[in-house]
């Protein structure tokens, strides 16, 4: 058949690509971001219980009203907004279906999105699918003296443009690990306002934050939740990621246009488990001690990584932390993390993947993503590894 792609040059993703080497080399696998460990029992017992009292057909199109009541007190708990559970909250097949479910429903041909880079690997894709023009703006890159990622505000103001439709955001930021202060928020209130640009928020690490530090969902500045839609996934907050559970949250009238793709792309979303997610989201213990829990693995791997020729970036969110290995190679990054896989038996992503271009030079900072959210001894078994280079 003679057809030309949609998408020309996207090819099996570098974490499908990455575990399979993985596989292949019966590596230990801190590559692609997903718990090696199981939700907690009590979860999952309300998952045989909602089978069991029948919640095995058709659940509602926005998902069921007690699962969008509870995320509405959580949201309002945590962030102080109330949106209305009834039409500004929608259950959705994972983050992932959110993101590409408001992209479709936003984003028209020649329209521009602004995207910051490195990103999420669905982003670019999404855009282009709907027509729309992705338009880049890098962050800084860490040095010796700034370990971290920056974004550059004076840059995002100055990509906007008469055809700018979206601003996407993703804090606490995969791969990065950098999370949003108040004055990023300042910072982007005084360039959306007065423009009629949208704001995608990917907030799916929102409970993954560390040191104290507090999650700035956009949904907490009324002047930005106006204009935003706010996406977050029960897959990284209780350790479900194989379900596939997501939520947006956004004004009444941005929402019933997302609702209209939704209802044609998923209809609805898993019933028993929508079920045990409402029972589960009741108490707040779980997401509020997240945070803690991902601290101390944090602190295990990147303590552990100090003792090899790695050296660990700050992270300040997330599961993911970056580290350097210049002490080690000057390979391009994705063929360090081969190398890695193949010779060493540790599997990481090269950051280079969620760049542009992930073989260009201004790609290539001699960094990879390690995701922590894994079982003490897996951890501990990679530092051994690690640490005989
Ligand atoms: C930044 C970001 N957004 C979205 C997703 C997708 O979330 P979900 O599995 O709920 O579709 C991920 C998963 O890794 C992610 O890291």
């Amino acid at each position: 058949m003679n057809f030309q792609s949609k998408l020309p040059n996207v090819g099996t993703t570098i974490f499908t690509v990455m575990s399979q080497l993985a596989t292949e080399h019966s590596a230990i696998n801190l590559g692609q971001g997903f718990p090696d460990f199981n939700p907690a029992p009590e979860l999952l017992d309300y998952v045989t219980q909602a089978m069991r009292d029948g919640h095995n057909q058709y659940p509602p199109m926005p998902g069921i009203g007690l699962l969008r009541e509870e995320i509405a007190r959580k949201v309002k708990n945590l962030y102080g907004h109330s949106y209305d559970a009834d039409s500004e909250i929608t259950v959705t097949s994972g983050a992932t279906e959110a993101l590409m479910a408001s992209i479709m429903a936003f984003v028209k041909a020649g329209d521009e999105v602004i995207v910051i880079e490195p990103f999420y690997d669905l982003y670019i894709p999404a855009i282009k699918l709907a027509g729309g023009v992705p338009v880049i703006v890098p962050m800084r890159a860490p040095t010796e003296s700034q370990p971290l990622y920056q974004i550059d505000w004076q840059q995002v103001r100055a990509a906007i443009t008469i055809k700018t439709r979206l601003i996407m955001l993703n804090y606490p930021h995969n791969p990065t690990g950098v999370v949003l202060e108040e004055s990023d928020l300042d910072a982007l209130e005084s360039i959306v306002n007065d423009t009629g640009v949208m704001l995608l928020s990917d907030e799916v690490y929102e409970h993954i934050i560390f040191d104290g530090k507090k999650h700035h969902s956009l949904a907490g500045r009324a002047a930005l939740a106006a204009r935003s839609i706010v996406i977050s996934s029960f897959g990284k907050t209780y350790h479900t990621t194989g379900w596939k559970v997501g939520y947006f949250c956004a004004p009444k009238s941005i929402s019933a246009e997302i609702r209209k793709v939704h209802q044609f792309m998923v209809f609805t979303v898993s019933s028993p488990m929508q079920f045990a997610l409402a029972q589960y989201l009741k108490n707040p213990k779980p997401y509020l001690e997240l945070a803690a829990f991902y601290q101390t693995k944090r602190d295990r791997l990147s303590e552990a990584l100090k003792r090899t020729r790695f050296k660990p970036l700050p992270s300040q969110g997330t599961f993911f932390l970056l580290a350097d290995y210049s002490a080690i190679s000057n390979k391009p990054e994705a063929d360090f993390a081969h190398w890695l896989t193949v010779e060493h038996g540790v599997t990481v992503i090269p950051m280079s993947a969620f760049y542009e271009d992930p073989t260009a030079k201004e790609s290539n900072h001699n960094l990879v993503r390690f995701c922590f959210a894994k079982q003490d001894h897996t951890l501990d078994s990679a530092a051994e590894k690690l640490s005989r280079i």
